[in-house]
Formats: C-alpha cells, structure tokens, sequence
C-alpha cells in the first residue's frame, strides 16, 4: 500500500457553510504527516471523516486501503486516535480507560494486560495506573490517552494537536514518541500549531486553509519555495532597474527613487547571516560589499558582521571565500532562513484560488 490515506473530493457542509471544500490529499503510508492551518479552516473536520466520526456530505477517503463510506468497521480497526479534547472517564483510573478500550476492541484478558503495560511503560504512566483521571495533570492525561489509542495497535495514528498546553519536558517527550512510534511502522497524522514541531518531525505537511487546500510539501520544500519565489520577484524589479540604467530613463530623478525602493525592498526579504570574523577591518568590508549577493553588513562592537544577502544559490560560500581568501579568521557562523512559520503566514494570508485551476 503507497498511501495510508487518500481522499477524493472529500467535502462536508453544515448547511451553507462548507468546511471542507473538495479536498484531495494523499498521506504515504509509514510516513509522519503534519496538518496545519488557522483556526476554523477544516482540520478536525477532516479527521473526523477520516476517522468515521462523521460521515462526508460528498466525496470519499480511503484509509488504510478502507473506504470511509462503504468499510467503516475495517477503518476503525485500523486507526487510533487522539483527540483534541481528551476524551477519557475522569472518574475511573488510568489503567481503567485503557482496559475500556480494549474491550471495545474485544481483546481478550490476558492481551489486553500485556499491552496496557506495554504501553504505559513506553510512554512512561505507569506509575500513575491507579490513579483517577481527574487527578492527573494535562500531559498525563495526553499520555493516558496515546495508551488508549494505541492499544489495538493501529496502523495509523491520529493526533490533533497532541502538545498544545504541555510544558517543554512533557512534549519533547511526545515527540521522541511519535518518532518512536513511526520507526515501528505506524503512519501519523499529526494536527499541530506548532512550526517547531511539524518542521521537525514530518515528512511531508499540508496546510488548509478554508477547507481548501493551499500547500503540499516537504517541510524543506515549502520554505525552498518561498525563497524561489522572492528570488523572482527581487530579480525581476533588478532587471528592470538594469534596463533602465542602460537606457536614458537611468537619468531620470524618478529613477533613483526607484533604485533606492528595489534595495529596500531586496533588503527585506533577504537571506540573513551572521558572523564572526577575527580580522574585520574597512578594507575587508569594502570587499565584501563589491560580492553581488552582499546586500547589507552590518558591523558590530563584537566584530560580528551581520550580513543581508540576495537568495542566490552560492551567496553564503561566496562571502566565506571571499573572507579566507584574505586570510580572515571565521570563529563562528549562523544563518537564517524562512521558517514554516513563514510560509504558514504566506499560505494562509491570501484567499485560496476558486475554479478547476485550484491543484490541479
Ligand atoms: N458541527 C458543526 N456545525 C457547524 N459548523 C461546524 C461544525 N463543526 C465545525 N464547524 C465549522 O467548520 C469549520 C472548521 O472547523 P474545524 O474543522 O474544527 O477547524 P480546525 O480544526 O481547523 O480549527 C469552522 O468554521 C467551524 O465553525
Ligand atoms: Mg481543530
């Protein structure tokens, strides 16, 4: 099986209100796929189609090779989840909610033994089996509830939005599980709010916006497409300026207005880097400045050079070179590029396209 989901035109309304508009989305089965979008914009909707908590008002998915519509009962078997709002007994323990989960699954005493204490080891409860729901704190609680999920040991796992609330031990916990879990064969679907998280556990994300959606990509891929598309945009105002200046309208006192907007403008979306050279004297920033990517520099007390560059592919071994090559001392270096974050506020800023055009 290539895909652990697949959806075809996937829609549902409530009443005039589509929430989710036609979606076509492919998940690759044993990979870790991240669900973002604003607030509102469809993402637990779509998990509860895919899940069968709610049925379609068009269009179909496939999960786990089940249809949503026609196999229910096989998607069930195959699928855990867990939700955004923890769904277990506040009165009964935690070892109880897991036990009463696998009854549902009609596992029988022995197995269902086993595996709650299995899992509660793996993702370290134990200690807190006999304890009620209600006195367990909030990632204890997210914890108790990815024991429940996993019991019949499901194929793919949802997640919708499993870290929000959590302190920063208890998710870097979550996360080092997730991974876990996927090593061992398991798809996951992972709704999140958090870049951090997303970039760094999934192998390919989608972002909705609307009930449509407005991006598919690896994380890589999707911050490499906003500095290809701001390297057009900032290449194509230069050519013009080029032409210009070639041209008599260069004479023009409009003109060096114009010049003086395009670098601003250039500035803006540029490339940072930052470095620490030993030697940083005018002559090497003089240098430095005549390399074409070099936008700005800024020079620290420190003698940090903080560098504005053009989103050319070579312009960060261009400026190192150009250090070396007079014998300057580079002692440290970062750069920073969009973020998903970046491109979450891209995607989801501007009104998705209507029509047949949209994906295709
Ligand atoms: N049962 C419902 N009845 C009417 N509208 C709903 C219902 N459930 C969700 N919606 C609407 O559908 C949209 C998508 O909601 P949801 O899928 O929960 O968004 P997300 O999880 O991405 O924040 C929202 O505008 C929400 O108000
Ligand atoms: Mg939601």
């Amino acid at each position: 099986m290539k895909y652990a989901i697949e959806t075809f035109d996937l829609t549902k309304r409530y009443g005039d209100f589509t929430a989710v508009d036609a979606l076509d989305l492919k998940v690759e089965d044993k990979s870790i796929f991240g669900f973002l979008g604003p607030n509102g914009a469809g993402k637990t909707t779509t998990i509860k189609m895919l899940t069968c908590l709610i049925p379609p008002t068009s269009g179909t998915a496939h999960v786990a090779g089940y249809d949503v519509i026609k196999n229910p009962n096989e998607v069930r078997q195959k699928i855990g989840m867990v939700p955004q709002l923890v769904s277990l007994y506040a009165d009964l323990t935690a070892r109880e909610n897991a036990e009463l989960c696998a009854d549902y699954y009609g596992m029988s005493k022995d197995l269902k033994e086993r595996r709650i204490d299995e899992l509660m080891e793996l993702v370290d409860i134990k200690y807190a089996e006999n304890k009620m729901v209600k006195q367990l704190s909030g990632g204890q609680k997210q914890k108790v509830s990815v024991v429940a999920s996993l019991i019949h040991q499901p194929e793919i796992l949802f997640l919708d939005e499993p870290t929000i609330g959590l302190d920063p031990t208890t998710k870097s916990v979550l996360w080092d599980l997730i991974d876990e879990l996927n090593q061992k064969g398991h798809t996951i679907i992972l709704c999140s709010h958090d870049m951090y998280e997303v970039d760094m556990l999934c192998d390919h994300v989608g972002i909705i916006n609307q009930g449509k959606l407005a991006a598919y990509d690896t994380p890589q891929g999707l911050k490499d497409t906003i500095l290809t598309q701001e390297e057009k945009c900032g290449s194509n105002i230069g050519e013009i300026v080029r032409e210009m200046e070639e041209s008599d309208s260069g004479d023009h006192p409009s003109f060096f207005k114009l010049k003086e907007a395009v670098n601003e403008s250039e500035i803006d979306k540029a490339r940072e880097m930052s470095l620490m050279v030993d030697n940083s004297d005018r002559e090497l920033i003089n240098r430095l400045y005549q390399i074409p990517c070099v936008l700005n520099i800024e020079t620290h007390r420190s003698g940090r050079l903080t560098f504005k560059l053009a989103n050319t592919e070579n312009a960060v071994t261009q400026v190192i070179s150009s250090i070396m090559e007079t014998g300057g001392n580079i002692n440290s270096i970062s750069t920073k590029d969009p973020s998903l974050e970046d491109v979450f506020i891209k995607v989801t800023a501007k009104k998705p396209k209507t029509g047949k055009e949209e994906g295709e």
